[in-house]
């Protein structure tokens, strides 16, 4: 009798523990708290496991009751556990995803918010319809000496040229000898010529000062300059890669060019060049009308100035030329005033600037 009580006991404490264990691992909120509720149940000191480690005590007809019904509940247990487990990860997983969420359809960030100068675009523009045509890109300092400046590019001390330069010097250092910022971007044919061996195809973008300013004028402004030197260049060549640039820089067809004889101390004989154009207001049109607009200085490199670089003239003769690439910009894309190049307001640099992925190429379009 007593035995059959306590067996009912036994059996009643089971369940309760059944629905006891299910209830917490159905609270469960997260992996370690499944965890605790395990080790509770089935671990070493847990609830079921000491209740079947009392089987041993018991009579063998009460064990034979009694120990299905714990291995039973022990299934059970785990495998609500493991059913628990993986709703789970599903429930972290899902969380995850909706947290996680891209949208693909929005652009490309971060948004291309900078632009180009117009300096550069036209400057890559210039120098990419050179290098088409063989030329390498060429640099020097902004800050020169004398030599370099002047009296190598055949304008020596007291020469005229010299005064209508308006050179910034910088303070005189103990020699006597002042350094000048580059006046123009002439002393880089020295440079070349001093250190590379002919022939030379190469043109010079860069930076130079002028104490000068007023509305077509900056003391800080951009040129590029160019120079051929071999032995049979003349003439006849310059104006060919002048008109081939022309066309290919204003994107026609064709231009109509005139040389001008002109004078500089670095070129025999000297010409500034003039394209046809049509001014219609403050818009300009290139290659047709009836005004000219002068864009460039050139001419035959003065033997002069290949002596000066340890070059013999009577071997080695070549042409030049010298461009300002702000006025040019000014020219090609409509900008009315020099200055607000320098202003950097951003306003007009969205206004005039270029998106940074569309580089000049000839191939692609040079303004496109
Ligand atoms: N250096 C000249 C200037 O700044 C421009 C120039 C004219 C450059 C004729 C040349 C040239 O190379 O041949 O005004």
């Amino acid at each position: 009798m007593g035995s059959l009580f306590y067996l009912r006991v036994m059996m009643q404490d089971i369940e309760t523990l059944e629905s006891e264990l299910l209830g917490e691992i159905g609270n469960a909120k997260d992996l370690d708290a499944l965890e605790a509720v395990r080790i509770s149940a089935v671990g070493k000191k847990g609830r079921l496991s000491l209740m079947m480690r009392g089987l041993g005590q018991m009579a063998p007809e009460e064990r034979q009751a009694v120990a299905p019904k714990l291995n039973g509940l022990k299934q059970t247990v785990l495998d609500a556990i493991d059913a628990a487990k993986s709703d789970l990860n599903r429930a972290a997983m899902e969380a995850r995803l909706a947290s996680e969420r891209v949208d693909i359809s929005l652009p490309v960030r971060p948004e291309m918010q900078g632009r180009i100068h117009p300096i550069s675009q036209v400057t890559d523009e210039i120098t990419e319809i050179f290098a088409d045509m063989g030329f390498t890109i060429a640099e020097g300092p902004d800050i020169e000496d004398d030599f370099h400046n002047f009296t190598a590019l055949n304008i020596p001390p007291e020469h005229p040229a010299r005064q209508m330069h308006d050179t910034f010097y910088l303070p005189e250092k103990a020699d006597g000898t002042r350094q000048l910022l580059r006046t123009h971007t002439s002393p880089v044919q020295i440079r070349t010529m001093q250190n590379i061996e002919p022939p030379h195809r190469i043109v010079v973008p860069g930076r130079t000062f002028r104490c000068d300013s007023d509305q077509t004028h900056t003391p800080m402004f951009n040129q590029i300059e160019g120079l051929v030197i071999d032995k049979t260049s003349h003439m006849g060549h310059l104006k060919g890669v002048l008109k081939e640039f022309c066309r290919a820089f204003f994107e026609v067809d064709d231009v109509e060019m005139r040389f001008r004889p002109s004078y500089f101390p670095f070129t025999e004989p000297s010409a500034e060049m003039d394209i046809r154009c049509t001014f219609a207001g403050d818009h300009i049109k290139i290659g047709e009308g009836d005004d000219w607009m002068e864009i460039l200085g050139c001419g035959m490199v003065n033997p002069k100035v290949l002596a000066h670089c340890g070059l013999d003239p009577n071997e080695y003769q070549g042409f030049a030329w010298g461009m300002g690439i702000d006025r040019i910009a000014m020219l090609k894309y409509g900008i009315p005033d020099l200055r607000a190049f320098f202003d950097s307001d951003l306003r007009w640099l969205k206004h005039y600037g270029f998106v940074p992925l569309d580089i000049p190429t000839l191939g692609g379009g040079l303004s496109r």
